[in-house]
């Protein structure tokens, strides 16, 4: 998934920094509290560190449960029994006229104030269709926890992928683009199986860091103003599936539970304050570019409060996530500030 701030293209680095800081020993805890995706916590996940994963968006604890839980090979034996092969059976299935497509669809939404073109008419009512379905087979115990949100993984990904948009959901495009019109196929994604211990939240880290405790707390937060619920808005609702009131021509969900404070001048500074001071871990790294709103000095001045500071950078190629606009220079510097905390 092409997501704000991912740090897909720069695991190596992050790992390169933690070899460099941290005085590697067996069985550590690593824990990704603003998890997005989940790309830095499948891979340390892979090099067999007990990971604790958050993020504050539902969508994102659905990747989480689905591909960083999930360490054992997934049976669907009460599918199978009925001769269900789940992925052959989602993908076959005719489409419906449910959520998505009464509201993001060219047709579902043709007669109403706001036409919008997310997805194409078929498209949609098949993300309702297969929707729909793993929803019906959760309640008939069809499948179990890890399966369905193994399954809804997979149709997030797949949805993203046919999605009409410059890559972020704050806008559809005019013309439908080439992979829009493809119709939309379920895949199942890679798990990897290692017999660690792995706890998934879905909470606002200020309040999620007063319960937890491990060696290596890796803090991506929101960097600028541009906010990851209004931006994936159509993945929460898929998520979550709770027809709700939405607004706009973008069809944004009308709620303000999720807004983050990272991505509030007021307010970013004092919110990572709380969070390093309140953290039980020994080693904080945090990954931060050189347009972030917090100021590079305030972040070090606010780290070495609390132990002793390090910095480490690297120039980053940017992410264009849509083509309206223009930026002055096409890399970022991308920094690593870390921690060694004292007083725990
Ligand atoms: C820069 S992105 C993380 C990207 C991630 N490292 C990746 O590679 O995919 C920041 C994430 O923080 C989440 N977030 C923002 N504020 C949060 C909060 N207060 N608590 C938990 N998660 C939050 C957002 O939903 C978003 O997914």
């Amino acid at each position: 998934m092409n997501y704000i701030g991912s740090k897909y293209s720069i695991l190596s680095y992050i790992d390169e920094v933690i070899e460099d800081f941290v005085p590697q020993k067996k069985d550590m805890t690593f824990c990704d509290i603003f998890a997005g995706t989940g790309v830095v916590s499948k891979y340390f996940k892979e090099k067999g560190y007990n990971i604790i994963t958050n993020d504050i968006q539902y969508f994102s604890y659905v990747l989480l449960k689905g591909l960083i839980e999930n360490s054992d090979e997934l049976k669907f034996e009460r599918l199978y029994k009925k001769k269900i092969d789940p992925f052959i059976y989602l993908n076959g299935l005719n489409g419906k006229k449910g959520f998505i497509y009464k509201n993001y669809s060219p047709k579902g939404t043709y007669k109403k104030k706001f036409k919008r073109q997310y997805f194409t008419d078929d498209n949609a009512r098949k993300i309702d269709a297969i929707r729909m379905k793993i929803e019906k087979w959760k309640k008939k115990k069809l499948i179990n926890e890890n399966e369905y949100f193994y399954l809804l993984s997979c149709l997030i990904e797949a949805s993203d992928k046919v999605a009409n948009t410059a890559s972020v959901y704050e806008a559809f495009l005019k013309d439908i683009k080439k992979s829009a019109y493809k119709p939309i196929e379920l895949k199942p994604l890679d798990l990897i199986f290692k017999n660690k211990k792995y706890t998934i939240y879905n909470e606002d880290s200020k309040s999620l860091i007063k319960k937890i405790k491990g060696d290596i707390l890796y803090l991506d937060p929101p960097y600028n103003t541009r906010k990851y619920d209004t931006n994936y808005h159509i993945l929460e609702t898929i998520a979550l599936y709770d027809n709700p009131k939405i607004k706009g021509l973008a069809g944004t969900r009308d709620e303000d539970c999720k807004k983050s404070n990272y991505c509030l001048k007021n307010k970013a500074k004092a919110e990572f304050e709380d969070l390093i001071k309140n953290a039980k871990f020994k080693y904080i790294l945090l990954s931060y570019n050189d347009e972030g709103i917090i100021n590079i000095n305030d972040i070090e001045n606010i780290m070495k409060k609390y132990g002793k500071y390090k910095r480490y950078e690297k120039k980053h190629k940017r992410f264009k996530s849509d083509n309206n606009r223009t930026y002055k220079k096409d890399y970022t510097i991308e920094y690593i500030h870390c921690l060694e905390k004292t007083n725990i």
